[in-house]
């Protein structure tokens, strides 16, 4: 336990002057833009590639001053250093917190903390890079075809096997980077336990030329080691059919040899598994699940971009940790939103917030962000064990736009609730099309389709920002009784995130980006933003409660008469099914 005791935000002279301005907030976005010239030029920042512009949000200079002297209060850059440096922040698992040392380049001069620190007895850098290189060249030999098959026959198809931190993130980046993929090579990815999911993904696959991956952290999550097994069952059951091994014990070891790899923290149970320890990569307790992305639990998507883009991709994470390590607060655009968003959270009582991409490629984003914004501030006691004395955590939700503006945006625009969203876009799309015909409606011949998408984009913040007046509708000749109706009363906070085009480096950017938010929050909250104990009760009791759903008296005895009542019936419905 190294961290010092939290300081209560909620006590600080910042947090009461922000309650009194939040008291009678009434935002004026047509009003503030008309008053401030500048303003869009004030609010928009730059943080490598990211073009940021805040100008639409709820940001005043008075609102910003005291947002930063609460940032500086509790100190959110000394805790940033400690954390690069290794220092037990995770204090409820007594770990360090060294994801940003996933990403750092091999050999870089001029680093901070200096190449090859050490932390709890361990060289870092050498550890990251050793595991890194090993992974570089077995997605060689993958992408290269000398990675053979049981048969002799090249990998076609990577299926990775995990869940949470150990499924989000390949999912989302192989979705992202699917323009860098080999042709050649696909990646499926399994999680839920429901059989279906593991069912489907593998229907259509050839055994011969598929890879497992078994990427789990501890190596003993239930669903993982479940689908881990159902899928090494039907690789023997599919290879033994077609007469490609026999089923003898050697031929089943060859077959998983050649057909599985691992990647945990925990290699004596990659081994008991039956999985050579030589096709296992390794991390460390130091990073968790969610922010696990970045290491060898990336090894599908290194196996289908290659270790080129993959070096790219850790290059965009890098760069967002050096803004956040050097850029003054007043500036540094992850410090910014996070205090954005606590000011919408516990100031403007703001109950959800919207990640809105405007890339088809980052569809998986939302759901991603869900695992990384949820689990890690989802708290209810700070780090001291106390409990905090201000709300936490956000929910994030998103859809890629436009299919949101046609399904729940109408809330967003309309409803009661404040809803700050994140419109995330790139300027270059990887997938250029033309609208050869057009429709003679206003989309001319030859409209490029990414410039009509974009159109969208800024017309929704634009919209959300400054609405439609009573006086402007009516001027549209609009009957009086529908007026009110077709009101727009704008003043709907939103923050644009711009980027030249969806690269492996841009990728890594945004991932660094909200992992920051996350951590300035989690700061300004004084919670370990590190553990996860919250899922821990669920997974006891699944359990526990197994038995009994198999249908042993006992254990169906022993549960409360509501779930004892529900496995009943599904015992009925299940036997006359
Ligand atoms: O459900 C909690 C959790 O521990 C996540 O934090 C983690 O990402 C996920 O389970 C998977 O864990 P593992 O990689 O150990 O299988």
């Amino acid at each position: 336990m190294t961290e010092s005791v939290p300081v209560d935000s909620a006590s600080t002279d910042a947090w009461k002057h922000l309650e009194g301005i939040a008291e009678d907030f009434s935002p004026d976005l047509r009003g503030w833009f008309a008053a401030d010239a500048s303003r869009a030029a004030t609010y928009t920042f730059q943080a490598a590639d990211l073009t940021v512009d805040l100008s639409k949000s709820f940001l005043t200079e008075e609102i910003l001053g005291h947002l930063l002297q609460l940032a500086n209060d509790v100190d959110v850059a000394g805790r940033y250093q400690a954390m690069i440096e290794g220092r037990h922040i995770n204090v409820t698992e007594d770990r360090a917190v060294l994801h940003t040392a996933l990403r750092r380049p091999k050999n870089g001069a001029g680093l901070v903390p200096p190449a090859g620190f050490v932390v709890d007895g361990e060289d870092i850098d050498a550890a990251v890079h050793h595991t890194l290189d090993k992974v570089y060249a077995f997605a060689d030999t993958v992408r290269s075809g000398e990675w053979k098959g049981v048969t002799g026959k090249r990998i076609e198809t990577v299926v990775n096997i995990g869940i949470g931190g150990s499924d989000l993130g390949p999912v989302m980046v192989y979705d992202a980077l699917m323009p860098y993929v080999q042709p050649g090579i696909q990646c499926r990815f399994v999680s839920n336990i429901d059989p279906s999911d593991i069912f489907e993904k593998t229907a259509d696959l050839d055994p011969e030329t598929t890879l497992f991956i078994v990427a789990s952290k501890t190596f003993g999550t239930l669903e993982t080691l479940t689908n881990a097994r159902l899928a090494r069952q039907w690789l023997w059951n599919a290879l033994s059919t077609t007469g490609a091994i026999s089923d003898s014990d050697a031929d089943r070891k060859d077959a998983v040899a050649k057909h599985f790899v691992a990647v945990s923290t925990a290699l004596d149970k990659v081994e008991a598994f039956g999985i050579d320890p030589q096709n296992a990569f390794g991390f460390w307790d130091w990073v968790g699940g969610r922010y696990s992305v970045d290491s060898a639990i990336g090894t599908a998507v290194i196996v289908a971009i290659g270790p080129d883009n993959w070096r790219e991709f850790l290059a965009g994470f890098h760069a967002i940790d050096e803004h956040m390590r050097t850029t003054p607060l007043a500036q540094n655009v992850p410090v910014l939103m996070g205090l954005l968003n606590v000011w919408y959270t516990n100031f403007l009582k703001a109950q959800s917030h919207a990640v809105l991409p405007y890339a088809q490629y980052l569809s998986r984003f939302p759901a991603y962000l869900q695992q990384l914004t949820m689990e890690s501030n989802g708290k209810s006691v700070k780090w001291d064990g106390s409990p905090v004395t201000t709300d936490t955590g956000e929910i994030f939700w998103g859809e890629p736009g436009t299919n949101g503006q046609h399904a729940f945006y109408q809330l967003i625009h309309q409803g009661t609730r404040l809803i700050p969203a994140d419109f995330i876009a790139v300027a270059n799309p990887a997938r250029p099309l033309k609208d050869e015909t057009g429709d003679g409606h206003g989309v001319e011949p030859g409209q490029d389709v990414h410039a009509l998408f974009m159109a969208n984009f800024f017309a929704q913040t634009k919209a959300l920002a400054f609405g439609k007046t009573a006086d402007e509708v009516r001027a549209e000749g609009t009957a009086e009784s529908v007026v009110p109706a077709r009101v727009f009363a704008g003043n709907r906070p939103t923050t644009s995130i711009l980027a030249p085009a969806l690269t492996p480096s841009v990728v890594g950017q945004l991932i660094a980006l909200y992992e920051h938010i996350v951590f300035t929050e989690g700061t300004i909250w004084g919670i370990d933003s590190f553990d996860q104990w919250g899922v821990e009760l669920g997974k006891q009791l699944a359990l526990q409660v197994t038995p009994a759903v198999a249908g042993d008296a006992a254990a169906l005895e022993m549960q409360d008469a509501s779930t004892k009542a529900l496995i009943e019936k599904y015992l009925e419905l299940r036997s006359n099914g």
